[in-house]
């Protein structure tokens, strides 16, 4: 089977940049059309640098990273360095990035790219805030139809919230976007924090990233090291929850990953549960499935397949 082709829409966030490394590491499963920058975790000028900073990392300079929307479409951004550090990126010590960004628009980025493929043959991994596809939606109805699939890091059901007490911080900070992409009928798949908050680098899994003994294998453990002391400090849990590599090893694996296909809608209107996702996991209602909602994944099987696939860079 060949490679599939993807936009990797992203606000990296060490998680966002382990995911962008899987996926830069797995050139027989993933081809990367270009990585669109949206702000997020912190701003966008800041998303943009640290894209490019994780591409070299990979020793990936000639992957296209285009700069899209600094601000979410209908509210004022909210950002994570509470989380992700203040360049989003702390952690380990990583050069300024060479490359440059891309002049076009990342919007127009992947509107042109959607019409200029066949319909069903590009496949959109948003792992931030989905401002960029719900703009390109916005701006070009048309393109809906031919995407592939979107393959999403956001919400959550039985997690609830990480940013406010029902809201996932991805959709939280643009709902009206993610209602846009809800209601697209694109086949989506849903990565929440129900899985992702079970992908998580315990001692063991980090030094089996640092034993890889290359840059990226430090850098990695290194992210971790300073991204865990949130959720330790936070939820008392045993390390970092890896995100949005998720949503790249489902494209590598999707075996490892197991949930439920169901109707997903987006609270984009009620200030107190603002950016709940509303998952209707039991089937209470009779609404159209729209998403394959992840509950659950093969979290030792996960770690082999990113410790193996980042070794290899
Ligand atoms: C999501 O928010 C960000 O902090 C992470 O990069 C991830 O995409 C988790 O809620
Ligand atoms: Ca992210």
């Amino acid at each position: 089977m060949s490679a599939r082709k993807i936009i990797i829409d992203t606000d990296p966030g060490q998680d966002d940049a382990v995911a962008i490394l899987l996926a830069l590491a797995s050139p027989e499963e993933i081809d990367v059309l270009g990585i669109t920058a949206v702000a997020g975790n912190v701003p966008l000028a800041l998303t943009s640098k640290n894209a490019r900073i994780v591409c070299e990392l990979a020793g990936k300079p000639e992957t296209k990273v285009f700069e899209g929307c600094d601000r979410p479409m209908g509210r004022e951004l909210v950002t994570a360095e509470h989380v992700h550090g203040k360049t989003g990126l702390n952690g380990p010590v990583l050069p300024d990035p060479v490359m440059t960004v891309e002049a076009q628009h990342a919007v127009d980025f992947i509107i042109d790219t959607l019409r200029a493929h066949d319909a069903g043959t590009v496949t959109l991994c948003p792992l931030g805030p989905l401002t960029n596809i719900g703009t390109a939606f916005e701006k070009a109805p048309d393109v809906v139809e031919k995407v592939q699939e979107i393959i999403l890091m956001g919400g959550a059901y039985f997690e609830v919230g990480n940013i406010t007490p029902a809201a996932e911080f991805n959709i939280y900070v643009d709902p009206q976007a993610a209602d846009i992409v809800f209601k697209s009928g694109v086949p989506i798949v849903v990565m929440p924090l129900d899985v992702t908050h079970k992908a998580l680098v315990t001692p063991s899994r980090n030094d089996a990233f640092r034993n890889i003994g290359t840059k990226v294998g430090t850098a990695v453990a290194e992210m971790t090291d300073f991204f865990e002391r949130f959720d330790k400090e936070k939820y008392g849990s045993d390390g970092a929850p890896l995100h949005d590599p998720c949503v790249t090893a489902y494209l590598i694996q999707p075996s490892l990953f197991s949930g439920r296909h169901i109707n997903v809608e987006i609270e984009a209107t009620s200030e107190l549960t603002m950016g709940m996702t509303v998952a209707d996991w039991w089937r209470v209602t009779d609404r159209k499935p729209n998403a394959l909602f992840v509950g659950d994944l093969n979290s030792d099987g996960f770690f082999s397949l990113l410790t193996e696939r980042l070794s290899r860079l």
